[in-house]
C-alpha cells in the first residue's frame, strides 16, 4: 500500500462534506453523554490479559475504557486522541477507577504524530490501536507504520480493527478495502524486520442495526512481537 493512501473515505456522493477530523469527532462524542459501553474491547482483553505489564501507548483511545482497563492491569498508559471531548471523559473515567496516576492523556492529531514525540526514548512495551477508523480523512497505514517505530525491543504491537462495516451507519465502503491481519502485517513489513506474529485472525461478530436488522462483520486482530 502507498504511504499516502488513506483507508478512509470521503463522504458518500451527494452528502454534505464532513468537517475536519477534530470537529467531526468532538461533534460525534457530543451527540451523547457516553458513546461507547465503557467496557474494554474484548479482543484487547483476550490478547493482553496475562502479559507482564509495562508501558503502553494507545492510539485513538476515545473515552478511555481500554486505557483504564490497561491501567487496572498495572500498565502505565499513554492514550492519544484527536477529540478533547472524548479525552475529558477518559480522564473522568480514569479518576473514577482510581487509576489516574497510571493514565496520561494527550490530545493530538495522529496524522501529524511521530514516534519520536511519543514521550519515551526507549519505546513502549505495548503499542495498541483498537478500531482506529474514521469516516473523515485518516492516514491509518502511515500512523500504524509510526506505531511500529514506537515499540520497544521485545515489545508488542496490537491492532484490532474492522474488516468491514455493517450496511447501515455512516461509514462508506472503504476504498481501498481494509486489510486483513495478515495483509496488515505484510504492509508493515513485520516479518522482514524479524517480528514474530503471535496472532493474526478475523473474528466474526453479529451486530444489530437501529431497525433490528442483523449483519455478521469481522474484526481483525494482529498481535506481533518485536525482536531484541
Ligand atoms: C472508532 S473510534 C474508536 C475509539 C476506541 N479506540 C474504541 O475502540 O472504542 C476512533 C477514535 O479515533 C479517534 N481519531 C480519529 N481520527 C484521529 C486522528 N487523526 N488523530 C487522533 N485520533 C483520531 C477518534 O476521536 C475516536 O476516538
Amino acid at each position: 500500500m502507498q504511504e499516502n493512501q488513506s483507508h478512509q473515505h470521503a463522504a458518500p456522493e451527494g452528502s454534505a462534506p464532513l468537517p475536519p477530523p477534530d470537529q467531526f469527532w468532538d461533534g460525534f462524542y457530543r451527540e451523547s453523554t457516553q458513546v461507547w459501553s465503557g467496557n474494554p474491547n474484548a479482543l484487547l482483553v483476550r490478547e493482553v490479559e496475562g502479559l507482564k505489564p509495562g508501558t503502553a501507548l494507545e492510539l485513538g483511545c476515545g473515552e478511555g475504557a481500554d486505557a483504564v482497563w490497561l491501567a487496572k492491569q498495572g500498565w502505565d498508559v499513554t492514550g492519544m486522541d484527536i477529540s478533547a471531548v472524548a479525552l475529558e471523559r477518559a480522564f473522568a473515567h480514569a479518576r473514577e477507577a482510581g487509576v489516574e496516576n497510571l493514565v496520561t492523556l494527550v490530545e493530538a492529531d495522529l496524522a501529524d504524530w511521530s514516534a519520536t514525540d511519543s514521550g519515551t526514548d526507549h519505546g513502549y512495551d505495548l503499542v495498541c490501536a483498537q478500531f482506529l477508523h474514521s469516516p473523515t480523512d485518516l492516514p491509518r497505514n502511515a500512523i500504524l507504520q509510526r506505531a511500529v517505530s514506537a515499540v520497544a525491543p521485545r515489545g508488542r504491537l496490537l491492532v484490532v480493527g474492522h474488516q468491514g462495516f455493517p450496511p447501515w451507519g455512516r461509514h462508506p465502503v472503504p476504498d481501498p478495502a481494509l486489510p486483513t491481519a495478515e495483509e496488515l502485517a505484510a504492509e508493515l513489513g513485520l516479518a522482514e524486520r524479524g517480528w514474530i506474529i503471535e496472532t493474526a485472525e478475523a473474528i466474526p461478530r453479529t451486530v444489530q442495526g437501529p431497525e433490528g436488522q442483523e449483519a455478521v462483520i469481522h474484526d481483525n486482530v494482529l498481535l506481533a512481537r518485536r525482536g531484541a
